[in-house]
């Protein structure tokens, strides 16, 4: 079986609109349904777990599950204080998955084809994620000044969807909480098991929506995305 563990429950502090950015209209939909529905449409994607925070949880079955008749959500968890939390409780809800992808609410033009890339790669090697090359030159800086130049070939900006094998992932979030350990995604947790993660290459296109910048780019990722699926 596998999940599709979606997370939804900050605050969307950066983007400052008053409320929770996943509720934002992009030319007339949420993100956050604009997320689900790539995944409802995904024909190898067997159930979704939300998470969501405890307060908005009425408010997301009434306007989101209810209006959109999504059939594939399976529960709607409450989040925690940290994305690590929310992740966590979602994982929680998932005792029969076999694979877990778990993906950021707030990403919604993930494309079907890398996430399924996501699957075959977890299925094979227990973890992977979605990744793209970095386009800049990126230096590591002490102080005022470069102290080494990476090299660019080997730099690369990390996404969602993270795939895991159930029980691998499960067993990172436990070793992580019972060390203490905190982390912004959730392949490090794995790392921190000793596993190696497979890397995917993803699209520029999954963007995440974090400030209000984003809102324009993502009206036009839309666009293009509509413009070529009339072609
Ligand atoms: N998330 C979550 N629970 C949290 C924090 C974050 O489920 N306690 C989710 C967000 O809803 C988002 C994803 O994790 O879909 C990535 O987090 P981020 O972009 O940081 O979203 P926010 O935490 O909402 O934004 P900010 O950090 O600006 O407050
Ligand atoms: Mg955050």
């Amino acid at each position: 079986m596998v999940t599709a563990l979606i997370v939804a429950a900050g605050k969307g502090k950066r983007m400052g609109l008053g409320y929770n950015k996943q509720y934002l209209l992009i030319d007339g939909k949420e993100v956050i349904s604009r997320t689900i529905d790539v995944f409802e449409e995904a024909e190898f994607i067997d159930n979704i777990v939300v998470v969501v925070s405890k307060d908005e949880i009425e408010y997301f079955k009434e306007n989101i599950v209810e209006r959109y008749g999504y059939k594939k959500i399976e529960a709607i968890v409450c989040g925690g204080e940290e994305r690590q939390h929310s992740v966590y409780n979602g994982l929680v809800e998932c005792k029969r998955s076999d694979i877990v992808v778990i993906h950021d609410g707030a990403r919604p033009f993930v494309k079907k084809e890398h996430i399924l890339e996501t699957i075959n790669m977890a299925k094979k090697y227990g973890a992977s994620a979605l990744a793209v090359k970095a386009k800049d030159t990126v230096k590591l800086v002490e102080g005022d000044f470069f102290q080494q130049t990476l090299d660019r070939n080997s730099i690369y900006f990390i996404q969602t969807p993270q795939t895991f094998q159930y029980q691998l992932i499960l067993r990172a979030h436990e070793y992580a909480k019972e060390k203490g350990i905190f982390a912004t995604d959730d392949t490090s947790l794995v790392e921190q098991l000793g596993k190696k993660v497979a890397v995917v290459e993803g699209s520029y296109d999954n963007i995440k929506i974090t400030t209000k910048e984003d809102i324009y780019l993502a009206e036009l990722i839309l666009k293009k995305m509509k413009f070529f699926k009339k072609e």
